[in-house]
């Protein structure tokens, strides 16, 4: 056993397992710059205010956190919302409206240790600030759908859910829940997949609904969709507006070629505190794995941190789910080194023409390695495979006197002399 074990959740990323974070993450950066998204980052250490109140109980009940040495009480940062909401209630007001902002910082969470959960994660962020049209709630959807079909999955693999707060509230209220528990029973609808029906019928029966009213609560989640709401509550004014955004995003989508990938589902409910519209999930089909995805509009948070009231809309995906979702459909790619040249000196004498040539290869851009010890061939061209190098130079005293170089092609085994000068030597 070593000394020092790693800590539960957390991971090491030797060079074969940082190959497949590093794919995940250059398929998000792609995806939010075709987009027209343009990147930024913050602290990963934040005071600890900005989460308490603003993102919920949960997480802050998941919060490393810990008083500085300078008297302060710090956390780690757990998501990156409150951050961009600190950030831009300092700096919105100068800059053009609607802000696109992508990041997809580290994050860390004092999770209980489950499947797909860890306490640390990176987490792509991309955000829309300073639009309140429902368009920007279907375009940020669409890079999240774009962000995992640039990784190979289709809409056989996943399935993103949508749902507005504000129709979950007018029905709530509708079914007789009043104003002051809607936010408690949010979280019981958030627990719904996740617990036993019994549960949420009892944390719902704590909020004081009734045996009928419990009732109408739960058979709004029955297969509701937004045709049988409308026809069901569509006088209320508050369910009909709410409906309608709904209805535009999913219209929005449908424009973009993206109709199979997104569902309406009013369970969708989400645990953060701050959303105030459409809420959404995205989840594998075979329903095996925890949320990829989560998202919404949060239209209040700028103005919570002490910002210009900014209506704001947007989502993170986290890479441990997504990396799980790879693997299991065989979309992770496969670990490879791979150098240009490999350079075999046949003695010592050759060293410093190999270094030379060396130093000439990687200026010209091209990647190379060479054994630091004196070795034998046969050591040395073992470690060219190992490296995976596609061209071996062989330099011995009579190519160095004659001002050649041997150049083998390791994928074809053919041989060819060339000049020094030709190899940029
Ligand atoms: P969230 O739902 O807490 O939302 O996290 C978003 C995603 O991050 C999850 O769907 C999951 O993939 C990943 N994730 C979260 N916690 C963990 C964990 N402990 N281990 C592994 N993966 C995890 C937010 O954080 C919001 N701030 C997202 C957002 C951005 N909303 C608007 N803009």
């Amino acid at each position: 056993m070593p000394e020092f074990a790693r800590l539960p959740g957390f991971r090491d990323f030797p060079p074969e397992e940082l190959g497949l974070k590093s794919h995940i993450l250059d398929a998000w950066r792609r995806v939010s710059r075709r987009y027209g998204f343009e990147e930024y980052d913050g602290p990963p250490l934040e005071p600890l205010e900005l989460y308490v109140e603003k993102s919920g109980d949960e997480i802050v009940e998941q919060l490393y956190a810990f008083e500085d040495k300078g008297g302060r009480w710090v956390a780690l940062r757990p998501e990156m919302t409150p951050s961009l909401a600190r950030i831009l209630a300092e700096r919105a007001r100068a800059l053009p409206k609607p802000i696109r902002w992508f990041t997809a910082p580290q994050l860390f969470r004092y999770e209980r240790q489950q499947r797909g959960r860890l306490r640390e994660h990176f987490q792509w962020n991309v955000d829309i600030v300073g639009e309140t049209d429902v368009a920007a709630d279907a375009e940020v959807l669409a890079v999240a759908i774009d962000g995992l079909r640039e990784l190979g999955l289709t809409s056989e693999d996943f399935r993103a859910r949508v749902s507005h707060r504000g129709l979950l509230a007018a029905l709530l209220g509708r079914c007789g829940v009043r104003e002051e528990a809607v936010p408690a029973a949010f979280t019981a609808i958030d627990k719904l997949g996740r617990e036993t029906g019994e549960r949420t019928r009892a944390r719902l029966a704590e909020i004081g609904l009734g045996r009928e009213q419990l009732d109408e609560v739960l058979s709004l989640f029955e297969g509701a969709d937004t045709v049988a709401i409308a026809s069901r509550y569509g006088e209320d004014a508050a369910v009909a507006r709410d409906l309608r955004s709904v209805t535009r995003c999913f219209e929005l989508l449908d424009a973009m070629g993206l109709a199979d990938y997104v569902q309406f589902d009013l369970t969708i409910v989400r645990g953060l505190a701050y959303y105030t519209g459409t809420v959404f999930e995205l989840f594998d089909c075979r329903g095996e794995l925890r949320a990829i995805c989560g998202g919404g509009r949060y239209d209040r948070l700028l103005e919570l941190v002490g910002g210009d009231p900014l209506p704001a809309v947007g989502f993170g995906m986290g890479d441990v789910v997504l990396a799980e979702l790879l693997q299991e459909r065989r979309l992770a790619p496969p670990y490879s080194r791979a150098v240009d040249y490999y350079i075999v000196t046949i003695g010592p004498a050759e060293r410093p023409l190999a270094l030379r040539i060396a130093r000439r290869l990687r200026d010209r851009g091209h990647s190379v390695s060479y054994a630091l010890a004196d070795q034998s061939v046969k050591k040395q061209f073992s470690s060219a495979n190992a490296e995976g190098a596609r061209r071996v130079v062989i330099l011995g005293p009579e190519e160095a006197a004659a001002g050649v170089v041997k150049v083998r092609d390791m994928a074809s085994g053919g041989e060819s002399t060339i000049s020094l000068e030709e190899l940029g030597g």
